[in-house]
């Protein structure tokens, strides 16, 4: 039996990079699929890649950070089979979210309501529904941005930084009725509309300072998101899982350290 047999699955931001080939296992996991995603084509889509898998799928458009959208969405779900999994994948940066001495308000507050104000809203709304089924499964896509300083993105960092106590208080509410709630820290995952927009260096910096022999991929995060969502981890609540290559795992030092064409650090002998 496949992992997801029988189960209906919300995923946001459904219409690309991660969310799509996320969507497209879900359904090869048994699920059926609601595909959301603010564009409306690009959900289509997917949609239709799905039903062509011979899956079974249907797209709701929604903006994640609209209340009223995201309750039509979880209404749409329930007609469509109701809700056991949801995979609060929609989010990002935006390109002004640079430093803190010249963040402006609105980069700030649309990047809350983005990435910390839409998945709080589609748990809102889903749980609910989770409840009357006996409990459901979710899954945060926060980002290794939330667990480490970076050159940059500090809202983006604080609002996935949300995901991760939301998850945690997801899971203590609403645990013992049900509900697992899980987030997936990526680390970088290329993917066609990223790698035309993210530079060379920084790539292979990346792939300098992880502890795998390739770079990631959305199916990876696919991978862990089907692995938490499915009755696998059904002893798995409020936890993080990064799925980043080891990036945040190991010595700081180890780019130069590996760079010096050693693994051991070579000790001279005592004369
Ligand atoms: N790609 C990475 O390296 C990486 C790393 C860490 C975390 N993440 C996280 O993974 C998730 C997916 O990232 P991605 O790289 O596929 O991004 P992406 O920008 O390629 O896809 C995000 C999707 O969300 C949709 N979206 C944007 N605003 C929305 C809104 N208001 N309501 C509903 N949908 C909306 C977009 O249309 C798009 O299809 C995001 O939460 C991102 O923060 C990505």
């Amino acid at each position: 039996m496949k992992p997801l047999e029988g189960k209906t699955a919300i995923i946001t931001g459904a219409g690309g990079g991660i969310g799509r080939p996320t969507a497209r296992m879900l359904a090869d996991a048994g699920a059926r699929v609601v595909v959301s995603d603010i564009r409306e084509d690009a959900a289509n889509a997917t949609r239709d890649q799905i039903i062509e898998r011979g899956g079974t799928a249907v797209a709701v458009p929604a903006d994640i950070t609209r209340e009223p959208e995201v309750r039509e969405l979880v209404a749409a779900a329930k007609g469509f089979g109701g809700v056991d999994v949801l995979v609060n994948n929609g989010g990002g940066s935006l390109a002004r979210d640079q430093d803190i001495i010249s963040m402006e308000v609105d980069v700030w507050d649309a990047t809350m309501a983005l990435n910390a104000r839409g998945p709080m809203l589609c748990c809102k709304h889903a749980i609910p529904e989770m409840l009357g089924r006996g409990g459901g499964a979710i899954v945060n896509i926060s980002s290794g941005a939330a667990l480490s300083g970076q050159l940059g993105i500090p809202a983006y960092s604080a609002a996935k930084a949300a995901v991760i106590a939301l998850t945690r208080s997801v899971a203590t509410l609403y645990g013992q009725q049900g509900i697992r709630c899980n987030a997936i820290t990526p680390g970088l995952i290329l993917h066609e509309r990223l790698a035309e927009i993210f530079p060379v260096e920084q790539i292979e910096i990346d792939a300098e300072n992880i502890l795998t022999p390739r770079p990631g991929t959305p199916e990876d995060i696919a991978a862990a998101v089907i692995f938490l969502a499915s009755a696998q981890a059904r002893f798995i609540n409020a936890q993080v899982l990064p799925v980043d290559g080891g990036l945040l795992a190991h010595t700081p030092t180890y780019a130069q350290t590996r760079a010096m064409g050693s693994r051991r650090l070579e000790v001279k002998e005592r004369s």
